[in-house]
């Protein structure tokens, strides 16, 4: 009983933690959709077929019993440490035994903290913990689930296949209980599991303190329940949660992520953030040793390895600073060549720093405000379209399709930085037009300050 009683107290010191969610299909061929807002998921059970008579009965009473052995298996497996899931029923097929139409999926998942991690194909992504911590990672998957993530210029043909899923165990094995990893999101680490569709790697993971994971010291804190299995599954569903603590903790401090784009065609690199906004710390086009971004390359394409253009972390931050997400390739960074005959490669750092953001549409008005005493401080902001969604209400299709539209402007910061409310129209005649005939968005952020505490991050 010990044992239950430390657990609940843990619990509680962490509320945000528990938030079981459960979600059920009645049909086949409709879409059966888990998702989480903030961190991953982490699917609790699932049942496809019957297990009971009342579920999406409609006033029959259906035999009970067919459900299909291994369901839960198959959703863990394609959806633990995603954000987002769908997937149908056609996924599985049901036993003869099971003939009753009126079957259903029912699936029930926690969304528990963890750090989130997407790395466009063809670039190297670091997972890293604090000193003494260790990667844990609760999933994997190299594929394609949307049209939108890693799609910056990318052509229609390479996005379309939004069906290419292949949950991977190489990066659990090639990571956990190191303090840091790299991984590169390339067939020819995972295979291609959709050939003619440009991908990306999704992994979750979460730092710990080595000692407190291992699932051996779940029977040594917990002796009582050696052989009681339903005990032991609520211990380790517990232990998850507190390993989630421990990620929690870690990721609210701020989190350095560094990804590096090897410079053949259109890789996309993908910065982003899930809470706050970003922060670009350093970035280097060029080439700094002689094994980044060195395979299947000669010799003589590796050997300068003082090789950097200058400008590009300050592209890098007026591009990127203040937004949740940004993607670009290449091409935007090579303004000019840093040492021909070298082959080169992107490499960012940044953080995500907490700040208010705020998006208005065209011809609206942003109202940055402050406490009283405090004054804004502007991390960056655009004025523009980066995505088909924000600002699309009833808009021509033709307003909103033009994606390619940033325009990052220091004249929010000129007009507010420093004081404590400031009214600013999202308009041509405040920022021109960066393209015409298309419906823009006015994105900021800003924090609060008292005067003379300037923030540690320098903005554009
Ligand atoms: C990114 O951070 C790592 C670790 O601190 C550092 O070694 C590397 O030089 C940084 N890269 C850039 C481009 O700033």
């Amino acid at each position: 009983m010990l044992c239950i009683i430390v657990v609940t107290l843990l619990l509680e010191a962490t509320p945000l933690l528990v938030n079981a969610e459960m979600v059920t299909t009645c049909e086949s061929n409709v879409i059966h959709r888990l998702s989480c807002d903030t961190g991953v998921i982490s699917v609790q059970a699932a049942v496809f077929g019957r297990a009971d008579s009342a579920t999406c009965s409609e006033g029959t009473s259906p035999q009970t019993d067919c459900s299909v052995v291994g369901t839960i298996e198959v959703i863990k497996k394609r959806c633990d440490g995603k954000k987002v899931c769908e997937l149908n029923t056609n996924i599985f097929s049901l036993p003869d035994s099971c003939s009753s139409p009126l079957k259903y999926l029912q699936t029930k998942y926690n969304c528990i903290p963890a750090i989130h991690q997407v790395t466009c194909e063809h670039s190297l992504s670091h997972l890293q913990c604090d000193e003494g911590q260790v990667i844990f990672v609760y999933a994997a998957d190299y594929g394609r689930r949307d049209r939108t993530t890693c799609s910056y210029t990318r052509p229609e043909s390479q996005i379309q296949n939004t069906d290419c899923s292949s949950p991977t165990n190489k990066v659990a094995e090639s990571c956990n209980g190191k303090n840091s990893c790299v991984i590169k999101a390339k067939n020819s680490e995972f295979g291609d599991p959709c050939y003619g569709t440009y991908k990306y790697l999704e992994v979750a993971y979460a730092c710990q303190y080595p000692e407190v994971t291992q699932e051996d010291t779940v029977e040594c804190i917990c002796p009582v329940f050696t052989g009681s299995s339903k005990a032991m599954l609520c211990f380790r569903l517990s232990t998850a949660l507190l390993l989630a603590a421990a990620a929690l903790l870690t990721s609210s401090v701020v989190h350095t992520e560094r990804v590096i784009s090897c410079d053949d065609s259109h890789n996309v690199q993908r910065l982003s953030c899930e809470t706050g906004v970003i922060s670009v710390e350093g970035a280097l086009y060029g080439r700094k040793d002689r094994e980044t971004c060195s395979e299947g390359r000669p010799k003589e394409q590796l050997v300068n390895t003082e090789c950097s253009q200058p400008g590009t972390l300050d592209l890098l931050k007026r591009r990127c600073n203040g937004k949740r997400l940004c993607e670009y390739n290449t091409n935007v960074v090579r303004t000019a060549d840093p040492c021909p005959g070298i082959f080169k490669y992107l490499e960012t750092n940044y953080t995500c720093l907490p700040a208010i953001h705020l998006v208005v549409c065209e011809h609206s008005l942003a109202d940055l405000y402050c406490d009283d005493g405090q004054v804004i401080f502007i991390y960056g902001a655009d004025y523009g379209r980066s995505d088909r969604t924000t600002c699309s209400y009833k808009r021509p299709a033709s307003q909103i399709e033009n994606l390619y539209c940033s325009d990052p402007t220091r004249r929010v910061s000129d007009s507010c930085n420093g004081r404590n409310r400031c009214t600013v129209r999202a308009s041509n005649a405040v920022f021109g037009d960066p393209c015409v005939g298309t419906y823009k968005y006015l994105e900021v952020a800003y924090v609060c300050e008292y005067p003379g505490l300037v923030p540690e991050v320098s903005t554009f």
